[in-house]
């Protein structure tokens, strides 16, 4: 399908056909919450099972209001700090407003306001949008439209260029403080914005927290220590990916860098540092932890 305008596709998603929309964190796969039949193609083009929960995206906190069942003051006090941005917050949905088939049956709903003028626009005029990442389930995100076309060949995407962020919100469930998927925003702002202990639960019961998600087909191999990885590449001709100090930098480039790399070796190696032992670094370790079949000491 291709690169199309805003313009096609908020034609296309008021026709009911899902399209791959620019956000700061990655590009997402975005269907109206009020057109179940779009909804139902989201899961099927990503070839993502229905227990898997899609996070609706809003223009503003009043609209998020109108799809949750009660907004205590965490979540209105993070909303006005983070939002537009890569937090996304859980809280119990407004049951008359949210279909289950969203919210895979359960009674919370995971709401974010992005950062892209260009899904502002789409929905300003559409209405909420949920919109899980635009690859196929459990491969790498995509932060580039060119990303979207190599993943979906079949789905329209609007170009705005490389996500700034590069990997995916954090996600805090409000209601119990606990972060369930780190991001680039930390626990620590959080924390201080709040003023209230946040806690850290990595449960594999959470959909999408399976540890081989965000995986590359070549294998991955991080490497704690530069004596074994120079052992690795001894009789090698290979090239380490190379972290750079700034983290920002990392995120924003990583899904590019390990999706260069799966198409040019036959292994992906990474040196991880002890300087990236800090909570900065906690969404990027994340993501490699899981894009990685071996983390060697
Ligand atoms: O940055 C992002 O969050 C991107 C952009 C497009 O906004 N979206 C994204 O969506 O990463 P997705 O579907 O690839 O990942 C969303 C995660 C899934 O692991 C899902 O299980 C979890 O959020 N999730 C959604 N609703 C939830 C809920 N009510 N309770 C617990 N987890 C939920
Ligand atoms: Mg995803």
């Amino acid at each position: 399908m291709g690169i199309i305008s805003i313009h096609q596709a908020i034609d296309l998603l008021k026709k009911g056909e899902p399209v791959a929309l620019p956000t700061e964190t990655v590009y997402g796969l975005a269907a109206p919450i009020n057109n179940l039949d779009a909804i139902r193609k989201v899961f099927e083009i990503k070839k993502r099972p229905l227990n898997d929960p899609l996070i609706v995206h809003v223009s503003d906190l009043d609209m998020a209001k109108d799809l949750v069942a009660n907004l205590n003051e965490d979540f209105k006090l993070l909303a006005k700090n983070f939002w537009p941005g890569p937090l996304t917050l859980i809280t119990k949905k407004n049951l008359l407003k949210v279909d289950h088939l969203i919210t895979s049956n359960g009674q919370t709903v995971a709401l974010r306001v992005p950062k892209s003028k260009l899904f502002l626009e789409a929905i300003k005029s559409v209405g909420p949008l949920a919109a899980p990442s635009a690859n196929l389930f459990k491969q790498v995100s995509p932060s580039k439209a060119s990303h979207v076309v190599d993943s979906l060949p079949g789905v329209a995407v609007v170009d705005g260029g490389d996500c700034d962020v590069g990997i995916e919100s954090t996600i805090l469930s409000v209601d119990d403080l606990t972060v369930l998927r780190p991001g680039m925003i930390s626990m620590s702002e959080l924390s201080k914005t709040l003023n209230k202990t946040i806690t850290h639960q990595l449960s594999k019961n959470v959909p999408g927290s399976e540890e081989d998600h965000y995986q590359p087909i070549t294998k991955v191999i991080v490497f704690k220590s530069d004596d074994k990885l120079n052992n690795f590449l001894k009789e090698r001709s290979h090239s380490p990916l190379l972290l750079q100090k700034d983290e920002s930098l990392v995120a924003r480039n990583l899904y590019s860098d390990l999706r260069k790399l799966d198409q040019s070796a036959d292994f992906i190696t990474i040196k991880w540092s002890k300087d990236f032992e800090n909570e900065k670094w906690m969404g990027i370790k994340n993501r490699l932890e899981k894009a990685s079949s071996y983390w060697m000491d």
